[in-house]
């Protein structure tokens, strides 16, 4: 990770860097073992209390990668991903067809399934998560209708993680107008699942460095509560001086879990 490249280009971001830095294991990178457990635990948590569910799910910002949608199979009928770059939804199609090429996330459901009271087997988590997939979109967060062309009805819920942070223009105003266009793809009473970085202004990977914004629990707090949600769930985790100084991956202080409930 010498010398790392700066970049903002999603149209060559690298798939496999990505996920070999970050979900080779469960645990992820060195320094991150409780963060990476707090985000699936919180996940598990927020869809099943069961007051999250529905019949269409939208998650923006997949990437390569479903690991923020290990929990939430069960409680949604059709389930579509969305990603700005195609290098990311071409990706996490393999993974959907089960291409041996494909990232493996077995892991994921693994440790999810031995944290369910039923231990269903993990194998079948994985696959009742692709048979829920209905599609892989183009997705625009800056834009007013971030999956034009494609046309939906409302959503129940969206779903995203790590996206929003990397608006382009870096800036909260950005940050905002683009929580508002996504949410503008949910129906009044759905809900929004987010995962999200705490004081991170990059990460990098592979010879890569892409930025993000160094967000705060009030400035996101305000921005949601502006854009007409209430945020019923709210987790936070930050990372110990220990965990930090071991980092190599972002500057990342720490990770949120929310769920809020558009209003109308
Ligand atoms: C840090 S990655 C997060 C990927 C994955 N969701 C995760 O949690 O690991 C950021 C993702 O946002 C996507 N992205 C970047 N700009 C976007 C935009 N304007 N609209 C939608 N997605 C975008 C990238 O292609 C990338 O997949």
């Amino acid at each position: 990770m010498e010398n790392p490249k700066y970049t903002a280009d999603y149209s060559k971001f690298d798939p496999e860097a990505y996920c070999s830095t970050n979900f080779r294991t469960i645990e992820g990178p060195v320094g991150q073992k409780q963060m990476r457990l707090f985000i699936f635990d919180s996940l598990q948590e927020i869809y099943n209390s069961g007051e999250i569910s529905g019949e269409m799910l939208l998650d923006v910002g997949t990437g390569p990668t479903v690991y923020n949608l290990t929990s939430a199979a069960p409680h949604f009928s059709n389930i579509y991903l969305s990603d700005f770059s195609e290098v990311n939804r071409n990706a996490v199609w393999r993974w959907l067809i089960n291409d041996p090429q494909a990232n493996d996330s077995s892991h994921f459901f693994e440790y999810v399934s031995g944290r369910q009271k039923k231990g269903t087997a993990s194998s079948c988590l994985e696959d009742d998560l692709r048979s829920r997939i209905k599609g892989i979109l183009h997705c625009d967060m800056t834009q007013p209708n971030p999956l034009f062309p494609s046309m939906f009805p409302p959503f129940d819920a969206i779903s995203s993680s790590l996206c929003l942070d990397v608006v382009p223009s870096g800036t909260l105003v950005g940050y905002q107008a683009a929580a508002k266009n996504v949410t503008s793809l949910l129906r009044p009473g759905g809900w929004v699942v987010l995962v999200g970085s705490l004081g991170c202004n990059f990460y990098r990977f592979g010879n890569c460095r892409y930025p993000a914004i160094p967000m705060t629990s009030s400035n996101l707090k305000q921005i949601w509560t502006d854009i007409g949600f209430t945020i019923k769930v709210w987790k936070q985790y930050d990372m110990t001086e220990a965990d930090m100084a071991v980092n190599q991956t972002s500057d990342s202080k720490g990770m949120f879990c929310m769920a809020a409930k558009k209003e109308n």
